[in-house]
């Protein structure tokens, strides 16, 4: 008897993140600490996210994350792959006039084969994110200008760590807080918080890293140097300083999903060129609303 419920709050996260954490491989799309970042970055979102939890014997099975108004997130136990249909049955009712995108890992074939046994459409040539993954040997050394210092994010330097983050990826929601939300949120650690301060005591570049302690698996996100500062190998410090910091926790194995289209280059290209390499692709899936296979 598979029940379902409406996400009620962090509790339920922490439900979502039990699955996503269970099912979870490098080429997976969702990762914990994917899911603290997304549902904590921004205050004030929940009315744009309908979210459903799909759950039998005390666990959770799947789980639905509507973003209005029309674009869905989903994770489903691939030992129940028929959950996806109801997952994408609720989608449809709940956005019934609108156009719909659905995004998932290509290693997720559970999900590609629900989509496609539904009618959806790949959408290809736009932009793509891929899911590059490294293990936590022979980390690159932490390389920094004279007078830069990385360590980890203080309490003291939130607000500078906002801004940074708020010009890195201008224009931004972010605010201090949203970001102590991110701090606050399960499974947020202060020492995989890195910052690079340049020498007036700004912050001049970023990278946070949550680890999946159960599957020994660090994700990276999100990165940024602030523009100003970019070029200098800023970003490939923290993310040095973040790797090993993570390795330091317990984690063998990092990952990361930036950019993959020509249109994006330079993420990839700083993570590549910190070691990591290519698992799988987001798959970009769409359907008219006109269209409604299915029902
Ligand atoms: C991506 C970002 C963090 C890179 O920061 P940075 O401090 O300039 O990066 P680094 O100086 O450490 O350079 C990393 C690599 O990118 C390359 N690079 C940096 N800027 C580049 C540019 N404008 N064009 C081409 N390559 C560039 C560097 O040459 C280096 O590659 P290499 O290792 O092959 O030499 C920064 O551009 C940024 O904040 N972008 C907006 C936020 C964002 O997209 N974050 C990543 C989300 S996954």
């Amino acid at each position: 008897m598979v029940d379902t419920r409406r996400y009620a709050g962090p509790r339920d996260l922490r439900a979502m993140q039990e699955l996503t954490s269970r099912i979870w491989s490098p080429e997976s799309r969702w990762h914990v600490g994917d899911l603290a970042w997304g549902r904590f970055q921004h205050v004030g979102r929940e009315a744009e996210w309908p979210t459903m939890l799909w759950d039998a014997g005390g666990r959770t099975l799947a789980w639905g994350w509507i973003e209005l108004p029309g674009h869905l997130e989903l994770a489903v136990d691939p030992g129940r792959p028929e959950l996806a249909d109801e997952v994408l049955g609720w989608f449809e009712e709940t956005v019934r006039d609108t156009d719909r995108s659905v995004v998932v890992s290509s290693a997720e074939t559970h999900l590609v084969e629900a989509l496609e046994r539904r009618g959806y459409l790949r959408a290809d040539g736009g932009p793509f994110f891929v899911h590059l993954s490294r293990d936590l040997q022979a980390l690159p050394e932490i390389r920094l200008p004279a007078g830069y210092v990385a360590r980890a994010v203080g309490d003291e330097d939130v607000p500078g760590r906002v801004l940074a983050h708020r010009a890195a990826f201008h224009p931004s929601r972010v605010s201090v807080e949203s970001y102590s939300a991110v701090r606050d949120a399960w499974p947020y650690r202060q020492d995989l918080d890195r910052c690079v301060v340049a020498p007036d005591g700004s912050v001049a570049a970023y990278c946070l890293l949550w680890l999946d302690e159960a599957a020994g698996a660090a994700r990276i996100e999100p990165v940024g140097t602030v523009p100003e500062h970019r070029g200098r190998g800023l970003a490939g410090a923290a993310c040095s300083a973040g790797l090993r910091a993570a390795r330091a926790a317990g984690a063998a194995l990092a990952v990361v999903a930036p950019r993959g289209d020509d249109a994006y280059p330079v993420p990839a290209r700083l993570y590549r060129g910190l070691g990591f390499q290519d698992r799988a692709r987001s798959l970009h899936f769409h359907a008219h609303a006109a269209s409604d296979a299915q029902s």
